[in-house]
């Protein structure tokens, strides 16, 4: 009996040192792994920012946890996420493709396709067609002063009122999108349009989630009813409505004289003809809904950010005002050049931006070969995870790291300064496609809002939270905003 207890206890002992999952020679360094969970106790699944930067301090810049059994490398501070993302970009370009947010999205799309030539062929048409995006009325800046319109009716509705401004702001990005897209707005009350921020505001939640990460982790448990399946759900919804709007542009479109983001692709693919092209129907229903979730989000929880500091900080709002006061007299509408001559309003968005840390993880890279980082090396097929937070106040990269300070983006003379730790879009072959929208987006709407109301936190309101929801976007707390006229209109 003594002897059979002492083999079974020899048996369990040596299974737990195989199943064990083991750092590769020279892999970078990390908390003892434990088996079959690897990591996932030292990571809050909740919100695991506090964690990550609790073992960067323990192990420095460029770390490893295993996810289950999974090895990631986690990259930190400016200088190594440069060296990877920029210096090394091809090596660091890939995605990884055995996640929940790939199974949910068929392997299609840009956001998540693997470094190669589909995916370069597919940025560099949706690069060239959002650069080149007609003129006049039709133009990119056009579009969102349409939308803009909205929101000020909105807005103007509830003057001495406080307002949840949440759904506003996503309505609007969500549109303008939309309009860029497929030539569509839909009323902030609609339906359709109400599914949609629905469903990729609950992804945006679940992608980061506890689940994800499970389902990440544990292979044998993704056909079990759990709650992840409700992102294939969402995806599922979305998908029909792609592809009726697909269906409605292939039946009312002239070819050779597109009207928008959709027309583009579809000429694209009649040039194509049947060759090896990557251009096909069902790659461009999963980039509508690409493009229209990284647009969404990103944009309405970084405005959301801004409001909430602004009215929290009202000199900065009243500074912001005089100097729009200024540079607008006389004009109808602010113009995307105007941004030369507002460098107040210019070093704001940028420090809302930088507080915000809107997609605080990035989104997750993988390497495309065997390659080295600092020192160490990393295997192909090695997940990456960016922590791009750790830039965006990172010690000796700021005047004023840790609050919220538009001088961070301003020099001795007043004049607006980018330093080079500014990375909310990321950095390298993979950065954000849509930066110019999205910066054009919140120099427009903010300014144009700006001009015309001031934001006031409502008395009964209490102390502001800043601390946000985290998801793969982080989400300010939901909060109230207050409007009066501004006396100069
Ligand atoms: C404030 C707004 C935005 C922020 C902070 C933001 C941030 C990011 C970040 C951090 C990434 C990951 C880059 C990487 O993997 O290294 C990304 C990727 C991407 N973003 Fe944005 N984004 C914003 C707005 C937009 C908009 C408006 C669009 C739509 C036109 C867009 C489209 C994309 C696409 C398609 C990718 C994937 C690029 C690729 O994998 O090649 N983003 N964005």
């Amino acid at each position: 009996m003594f002897v059979s207890i002492i083999l079974l206890l020899i048996c369990v002992v040596f299974i737990i040192i195989q199943l064990k999952s083991r750092r590769p020679k020279n892999f970078p360094p990390g908390p003892t792994v434990l088996p079959i969970l690897g990591n996932l106790l030292e990571l809050s699944l909740e919100n695991p920012l506090n964690d990550f930067e609790r073992l960067r301090k323990t192990y420095g810049n460029v770390y490893s946890i295993f996810l289950g059994p999974k090895p990631a490398v986690v990259i930190n501070g400016m200088k190594t996420i440069k060296e990877a993302l920029v210096t090394k970009g091809v090596d660091f370009a890939g995605r990884p493709q055995d996640l929940l947010v790939n199974d949910s999205t068929q392997r299609k799309g840009v956001i998540l396709a693997d470094y190669g030539p589909s995916w370069k062929e597919q940025r560099r048409f949706a690069l060239m067609t959002l650069r080149n995006f007609g003129m006049g009325k039709d133009s990119m800046e056009e579009r969102i002063h349409e939308e803009i319109k909205y929101t000020m009716d909105t807005l103007e509705k509830s003057i001495g009122q406080s307002i949840s401004p949440r759904i506003m702001f996503h309505n609007a990005a969500s549109n303008i999108i939309c309009q860029v897209l497929f030539g569509i707005r839909y009323e902030y009350d609609d339906e359709v349009i109400k599914v949609i921020v629905q469903c990729f505001t609950e992804n945006a939640k679940i992608a980061n989630g506890p689940w994800a990460m499970l389902y990440d982790s544990f292979p044998m448990i993704r056909s079990l009813p759990l709650p992840f399946r409700k992102a294939f759900k969402n995806v599922e919804t979305c998908q029909k409505l792609a592809i009726s709007w697909m269906n409605e542009h292939k039946q009312t479109r002239v070819p050779g004289e597109p009207r928008d983001f959709v027309d583009c692709y579809l000429d694209r693919m009649d040039k194509a003809g049947d060759d090896q092209s990557s251009f096909s129907e069902a790659q461009l229903t999963m980039y509508i809904l690409d493009l229209h979730f990284a647009g969404t989000d990103t944009t309405s929880n970084t405005l959301l950010t801004g409001f909430l500091y602004l009215m929290n900080y009202p000199h900065i709002q009243e500074r912001c005002q005089q100097e729009i006061d200024e540079v607008l007299d006389g004009k109808d509408q602010a113009s995307a050049e105007d941004r030369n001559s507002m460098p107040y309003m210019q070093a704001v968005i940028h420090e809302v931006q930088r507080v915000a840390n809107t997609v605080p993880l990035s989104v997750f890279h993988c390497t495309t070969k065997d390659t080295e980082l600092m020192g160490y090396s990393i295997p192909k097929g090695t997940l990456i995870i960016p922590n791009l937070s750790s830039v965006l106040n990172e010690e000796g990269q700021w005047k004023f790291p840790n609050e919220f300070n538009p001088e961070n983006f301003l020099n001795d003379q007043g004049e607006f300064v980018k330093p080079e730790a500014f990375m909310p879009f990321s950095a390298g072959p993979r950065m954000c496609l849509g930066e110019g929208l999205a910066r054009m987006e919140l120099f427009l709407i903010m300014v144009t809002l700006l001009r015309k109301f001031k934001f006031l936190w409502p008395e009964d309101a209490g102390e502001p939270d800043f601390t946000p929801v985290y998801g793969v976007t982080l989400t300010p707390k939901p909060y109230r905003m207050k409007l009066q006229l501004r006396e100069t209109n």
